[in-house]
């Protein structure tokens, strides 16, 4: 099935690019590549050369092919190209194609890492492909593996290191000296020790979504992912602890991280603990999926992603008849953090009625706003969590989708939506502007959408991570494989419900 082309290797289970002058993606992907797309924006050719890609599958081409023929906008037609296969083109680091135990190490793009929560997101759009490609099923169950193992090893971690065996070099991470983080970890093999719970939800939905394509559930009789599984929830019930105990002493803390820092989302508040909490049946966390420090540790889009995956998880266990004991665990918690989150995860807005907060504490405190980085209040249907017509959900959409009640929504010339703290003000993550499409039902929004999309890739026919509302040409990552899949997700799902859109 593989399409293994002539200077690549298959060398004792590892691809090893053997065209030692492959350039480096990162610089690659910051100069334009011809040919030019014929419509307005003349998008560049981003695909590396065939020899340079990190995995090559038919199928993904004849879907390029398939798809193209959908779409009448040339530009379009470039920048799906581009951006659709752009994991498997540039982020299989390394790939062990064991047949009964394959491993996947995938990069998020210009950091030679594994984010948990990317990688997950990285790999959905292939998922509809998996049941009629064997070799990529074997890369989809490998991310399942690798994930499984990295968690094993240190379940607070966000960022991990390619595998000692897989012979790559580690990325050095200057943060690790000034921090002290409990419980300790080893920079071999963790790249960045920041706990974010929705990491716990990335890889139950990459299980269960590999399990639902193909039917393959070998994976979970292995030692790693049955303990990592059994780890991961006896994990999620101790975050639900309140701060104080009874006798209003403190709770053993779980995890603790602080950092010596000169910015306040790099570390976190009361001795690494976080603020404190009162018992709502949500699950604490020390960071967003910004990688920046939350202000109030139940963060809710994270809470409302793990309560879908936790119950998706319960129902692949109790349809293989395995785990029953997790598999009741999965759903009691499943049930515990979604009345957490109904309960104590929203508040009452004087302009929008009832809306959900984006943290809160337990205490009543709330924080009204929303960020770029998914899992976010306006992914919540993306997620499974409600339904796009659920009435606090429409209230919360019209909150965060204005600039004058969402502190993080930024407006321009060019683009306008949702950033983050993580890249600062005036800055637009077209992560947001696809996630917008995404849970639109009105075609006119959805078009608006796509046409941002286009427009605001600097000439570089690849989504950034942020973009300056005026100056477009002001961005940050020229390679950042998860917008690139979400933004394919965003085609299929356009195409699909508005046919002719593009
Ligand atoms: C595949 O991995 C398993 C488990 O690590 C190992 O026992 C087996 O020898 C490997 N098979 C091959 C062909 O490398
Ligand atoms: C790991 O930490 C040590 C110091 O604590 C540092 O010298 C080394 O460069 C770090 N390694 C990586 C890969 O960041
Ligand atoms: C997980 O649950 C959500 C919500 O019920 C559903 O939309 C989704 O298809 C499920 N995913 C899998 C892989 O089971
Ligand atoms: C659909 O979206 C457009 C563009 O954002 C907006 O002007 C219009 O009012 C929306 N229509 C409905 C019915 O919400």
């Amino acid at each position: 099935m593989k399409l293994v082309v002539g200077a690549s290797l298959l060398l004792s289970g590892l691809l090893v690019n053997a065209a030692a002058n492959c350039p480096s993606y990162t610089d690659y992907s910051s100069t334009p590549h011809e040919p030019y797309s014929t419509g307005r924006y003349r998008i560049p050719s981003m695909r590396p050369p065939l020899e340079c890609r990190t995995f090559n599958t038919p199928t993904i081409e004849q879907a390029i092919f398939d798809v193209n023929s959908l779409i009448s906008d040339p530009d379009w037609r470039q920048l799906f190209s581009n951006l659709f296969p752009n994991t498997l083109d540039t982020t299989v680091a390394w790939h062990n194609s064991n047949a009964t135990e394959p491993y996947t190490f995938l990069v998020t793009g210009d950091i030679t890492a594994q984010w948990i929560r990317d990688s997950t997101n990285q790999m959905l759009p292939y998922i509809p492909y998996i049941s009629a490609d064997d070799d990529l099923a074997k890369l989809v169950l490998g991310l399942v593996n690798m994930q499984a193992e990295e968690l094993l090893g240190y379940p607070y971690g966000n960022a991990f290191q390619p595998p000692p065996r897989s012979g790559l070099t580690p990325a050095e991470n200057g943060i690790a000296v000034d921090l002290s983080v409990d419980p300790p970890f080893d920079n071999r093999t963790v790249f960045e020790a920041k706990f974010e719970l929705d990491s716990f939800a990335s890889f139950f939905q990459i299980s269960t979504a590999y399990w639902r394509a193909t039917g393959d559930y070998q994976f979970m009789y292995s030692k790693s992912w049955s303990n990592a599984m059994a780890t991961v929830l006896t994990t999620i019930r101790r975050l639900q602890e309140p701060t104080y105990n009874s006798r209003h002493q403190l709770n053993r803390p779980l995890v603790q991280y602080t950092r010596l820092t000169d910015s306040p989302t790099e570390t976190q508040f009361g001795s690494g603990i976080g603020n404190p909490v009162r018992y709502t049946g949500m699950a604490k966390t020390l960071f967003r999926p910004s990688d920046d420090a939350t202000i109030f540790p139940f963060l809710v889009p994270a809470n409302a992603y793990l309560a879908v995956e936790l119950s998706n998880l319960s129902y692949m266990l109790s349809s293989i008849g395995v785990y029953s004991e997790q598999a009741d665990f999965a759903k009691k918690l499943a049930t515990e953090i979604r009345q957490g989150v109904l309960q104590h995860g929203t508040t009452m807005h004087p302009k929008y009625g009832r809306v959900f907060a984006y943290e809160t504490d337990g205490y009543g405190s709330t924080l009204v706003m929303d960020d770029a980085n998914g899992p976010a209040l306006l992914s919540l249907p993306y997620l499974g969590f409600v339904s796009t017509s659920d009435s606090t959900y429409q209230n919360t959409r019209r909150m965060i989708l204005s600039p004058d009640d969402n502190p993080w929504y930024f407006t321009g010339m060019y683009i306008h939506g949702i950033g983050s703290p993580h890249t600062g003000f005036l800055k637009v993550w077209p992560m947001a502007v696809a996630m917008r499409g995404l849970t639109s039902t009105n075609k006119t929004e959805v078009k608006e959408c796509l046409d941002q999309l286009k427009a605001t890739t600097s000439g570089l026919g690849l989504m950034h991570e942020s973009v300056n509302v005026n100056k477009p040409a002001e961005y940050t990552r020229s390679w950042f494989a998860w917008c690139n899949s979400l933004v394919s997700q965003l085609v299929f799902d356009a195409l699909n419900r508005f046919p002719g859109i593009i």
